[in-house]
């Protein structure tokens, strides 16, 4: 009888306890740690569960090769201003900013391909642990409008010359090998949550001055072209919409700033805000609004560096038309370092009624080309931005390649980059990179609808923080330690008085997750 009840206890804890990530060692100055996976075994992440009175949940990973690992903490309803510790962090849940519309990332043909090259039972361990309930349940991704740098070469929906009908227009076998079926998965993994916008790269060549995708240059200056590239819009949102793929969104040119070197490696097209903003106007705020399919896509600007902010929207938004066809402001982190986060706050006042929205993002793209293995360096870039981003009026954040092969690529520009899963095909397995773990602290714990509030950290500079209040009341709120030493940390629900102290291992990120009190 006892033991019989002592099994029924294992049992149900067994149950709350996910499989542990298999950790591989890389070569490296500091612990490189990526998790293991093959098509049996998987690290998943312990869900939240219910949380009782008088704690918190918390979720941990660090360079020391903790990956989302799961804590309780215990909270306590007077905190003393004088404690010991090293860091303050002040939540205040009565000032509240932006909600949150989500994060994800992409389906390049790239990302793609790796999918198709492993076992089915692979696939799924992938799309679980981005899209399922024991993953980091994304509910974003950005699908390239036919081919971008991530693909084997340049092709578009048409390209056949001057054909303004599009009476040739078709998806590419890219489509149907590398994008729509995995897309489709991970609607279903996703129970629907996903929001999918799209991306061109390049209109087809022969719209451009150049005659080819890649490298700069505008649209040929010609209604014929304008037209036909607004109708080339509609087409591809029809043709993913029969195959049960339907979108959120849209943005009008993947970094056009780029479309003004000529000799750029790969597709691209040249807008000022200027010429977006006729193109908008004339064309494609007519073409999409006219169809019903397409009436409702929310339509975003810019998509590139924020340093063309708040410029680029000023330019957009002053045209009362033109701002009625576009609804957001999307962004792309490479040149931060330039262009302070306060051009974002400008933004936002210059146009509180438009959201920003973070489009792309990878590391690898400079430096030391491709993926390091294990590195937590890159993981912290990917947070630091984050928090960035949110604690300027973001509404979310897209990383960029799903997934991406070892060397990764591929990429017919030989413009290889890092992804949070690299898959290993020769091994039939893929590593989660600290990267991936970084993305979960924020996807999986400050879901869509849920609302910015003022955080503030007092006590160290390598310390960020930002905090969510959730529907419901439940609070999260996610620190960063870039500290090299151990640090301890008070986190404070002002609103309520109650608190409790974390310690902060040295470079560390951290989700704590409680309940509003009575
Ligand atoms: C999958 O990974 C687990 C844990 O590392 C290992 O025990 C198992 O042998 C692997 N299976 C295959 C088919 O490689
Ligand atoms: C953190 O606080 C403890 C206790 O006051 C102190 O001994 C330690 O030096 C502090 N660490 C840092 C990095 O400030
Ligand atoms: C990009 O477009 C702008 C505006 O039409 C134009 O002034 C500029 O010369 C163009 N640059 C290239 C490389 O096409
Ligand atoms: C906005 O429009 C007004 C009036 O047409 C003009 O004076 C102003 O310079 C414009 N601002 C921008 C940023 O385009
Ligand atoms: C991929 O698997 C092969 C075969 O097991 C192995 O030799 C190689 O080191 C693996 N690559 C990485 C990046 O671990």
């Amino acid at each position: 009888m006892c033991w019989q009840i002592l099994c029924i206890l294992l049992i149900f804890l067994g149950s709350g306890t996910s499989s542990p990530c298999h950790q591989k060692l890389y070569d490296g100055a500091f612990k490189n740690v990526v998790c293991v996976c093959n098509a049996t075994e998987c690290d998943e992440i312990e869900p939240v569960g219910d949380i009782p009175d008088g704690r918190a949940v918390v979720y941990r990973s660090a360079l020391d090769g903790d990956r989302l690992r799961r804590m309780s903490v215990k909270m306590v309803g007077k905190w003393r201003k004088n404690d010991l510790v090293n860091v303050t962090i002040t939540i205040d849940a009565t000032e509240r900013f932006q909600k949150i519309f989500g994060f994800g990332g992409a389906f390049t043909d790239s990302a793609g391909a790796q999918l198709e090259a492993v076992s089915e039972k692979l696939q799924n361990q992938i799309l679980n642990a981005y899209f399922g309930e024991n993953g980091l349940e994304y509910n974003v991704g950005r699908v390239p409008i036919a081919s971008c740098d991530f693909s084997t070469h340049e092709y578009s929906y048409d390209d056949v010359t001057d054909d303004f009908e599009l009476k040739n227009f078709a998806l590419a076998d890219e489509d149907f090998k590398w994008k729509i079926p995995f897309i489709q998965k991970a609607i279903e993994i996703s129970k629907n949550k996903i929001k999918l916008f799209a991306s061109p790269w390049s209109a087809p060549g022969w719209m451009k001055v150049t005659g080819r995708m890649r490298g700069g240059g505008a649209m040929r200056n010609d209604k014929r072209v304008y037209q036909a590239y607004a109708d080339y819009f509609i087409k591809f949102f029809q043709a993913y919409s029969s195959h049960n793929i339907p979108f959120w969104g849209l943005t009008i040119q993947n970094e056009p700033s780029t479309g003004a070197d000529m000799s750029w490696r790969w597709q691209t097209m040249n807008y000022t805000a200027e010429t977006m903003r006729d193109f908008l106007k004339y064309y494609l705020g007519p073409a999409l609004k006219r169809n019903e399919l397409t009436k409702p896509l929310k339509v975003m600007i810019l998509d590139d560096g924020r340093g063309l902010l708040p410029g680029w929207a000023d330019t957009m938004f002053n045209d009362s038309t033109v701002s009625q066809y576009a609804d957001g402001i999307a962004v792309h982190w490479y040149g931060n370092l330039y262009s302070p986060a306060v051009l974002l706050d400008i933004t936002q006042r210059h146009h509180p009624d438009k959201f920003i929205f973070g489009t792309e993002a990878c590391t690898g793209y400079f430096g030391h080309h491709g993926p390091i293995y294990g590195d937590w360096f890159r993981a912290e870039s990917y947070a630091d931005d984050i928090f960035t981003d949110l604690n300027h009026y973001v509404t979310g954040w897209t990383d960029w390649n799903l997934c991406l092969d070892e060397t990764g690529g591929p990429n017919w520009a030989y413009n290889v980059v890092d992804a949070p899963i690299i898959v290993n095909r020769t091994a039939q397995e893929f590593y989660k990179q600290p990267m991936f773990y970084a993305m979960g602290h924020f996807s999986k714990f400050l879901p869509r609808d849920s609302t910015r509030v003022a955080t503030t950290v007092q006590g160290n500079l390598a310390i960020s923080a930002t905090s969510v209040v959730v529907e419901g009341g439940r609070r999260a709120s996610v620190i960063l330690s870039k500290a090299e030493n151990p640090l301890t940390a008070r986190i404070v629900d002002a609103a309520t008085g109650y608190s409790l102290v974390l310690n902060l291992p040295p470079r560390s990120i951290h989700t704590v997750i409680w309940n509003k009190r009575k």
